[in-house]
């Protein structure tokens, strides 16, 4: 299984496609990261970060990383389609993990069992993308739910994927128990939630939406209590407390930063069950209350 190649701390390119950053110094970011021996997430979506990997990679071809892609399509023909002139904007010839981005009669298809099922082993048998991921948010929780209790996503998806950290928990609670209950692998996203957990609270539009910095108010009693050093320390440790979670997908356009990642993630030590029991509550409250009434995509 692709999932047990993972390395616990995947790098997110988003930072890459910043174009208010130097493109030389984005491409030695990218060259850092490459020489780390860890896996990268991207997605075609992310500024023009597809061209600055494209030259990374042209640089060092024998470090081209494993690649978690976003794909999407209805069909298979539309995301084998879709992966390919992606592929082709990077230079590489096959995907690690695609990570399935579908909802409509394509998800209620997996979720029974029908043809998208069999599409997808086609898909990986053919080797072309190796590996799933399932992507999921409070509002498209439902028909992952039916497809986890129908037992249709054993052998072919490797993980769910979403964001998880501190302040967000993106499976909606069903999903969330069933999730544990069945100690189904996860990849987590955002590991830090966009940055410490005192600037999003205290920075005015710091934090991109309001609930984060209202989120950020009541985790930061919390942090501080645990006398953990870094938010970042915190936010892996967080993660890393679900026996089932991979990874932690974290970005920045600092190599410093990077590094403090991969400080992070190795010897990682769980928190402890009182402040993951508070961190629990606060997440069970804020699925019910805000992120399942939510307008798809605004959160
Ligand atoms: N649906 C999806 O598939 C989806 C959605 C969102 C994200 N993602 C993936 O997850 C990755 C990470 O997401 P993310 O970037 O939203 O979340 P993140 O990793 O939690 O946050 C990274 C951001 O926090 C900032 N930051 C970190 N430490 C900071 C500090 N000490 N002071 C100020 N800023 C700090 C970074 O800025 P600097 O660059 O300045 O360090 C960067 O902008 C993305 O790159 C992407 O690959 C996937």
């Amino acid at each position: 299984m692709m999932i047990d190649k993972l390395s616990q701390y995947v790098y997110g390119t988003t930072r890459l496609g910043d174009e208010s950053l130097a493109e030389q110094t984005r491409i030695e970011t990218a060259l850092h990261v490459m020489n780390q021996n860890i896996w990268i997430h991207t997605c075609h979506k992310y500024g023009n970060s597809f061209e600055i990997l494209r030259k990374a990679f042209q640089q060092e071809p024998n470090k081209i990383p494993h690649i978690i892609m976003k794909i999407w399509g209805n069909t298979k023909q539309e995301l084998v389609d879709g992966v390919q002139e992606n592929l082709e904007a990077l230079g590489v010839k096959s995907l690690d993990m695609g990570q399935l981005c579908i909802g409509g009669e394509f998800a209620e298809s997996l979720a029974k069992g029908g043809e998208a099922l069999q599409a997808l082993h086609e898909i990986r048998d053919s080797g072309f993308i190796k590996s799933f991921a399932y992507e999921v948010f409070p509002w498209t929780s439902e028909t992952p739910l039916q497809a986890l209790r129908n037992g249709n996503l054993d052998g072919i998806i490797d993980a769910f994927i979403f964001y998880l950290n501190p302040l967000q928990r993106f499976a909606a609670n069903e999903l969330w128990n069933e999730i544990q209950k069945q100690q189904f692998p996860i990849i987590a996203l955002r590991t830090v939630s966009g940055g410490p957990v005192h600037k999003l609270r205290d920075i005015p539009g710091f934090a991109w939406v309001p609930y984060l910095q209202e989120r950020a108010g009541e985790v930061a009693p919390i942090f501080e209590k645990s006398n953990i050093d870094t938010w970042t320390e915190f936010c892996v440790r967080y993660a890393f407390s679900f026996l089932n979670v991979k990874a932690t997908v974290g970005s920045s356009g600092s190599i410093e930063r990077i590094q403090d990642f991969l400080k992070h993630t190795r010897d990682i030590k769980p928190l402890s069950q009182e402040i993951m029991n508070k961190i629990g509550s606060l997440q069970y409250h804020w699925s019910d209350t805000v992120d399942i009434h939510a307008e798809p995509w605004t959160m």
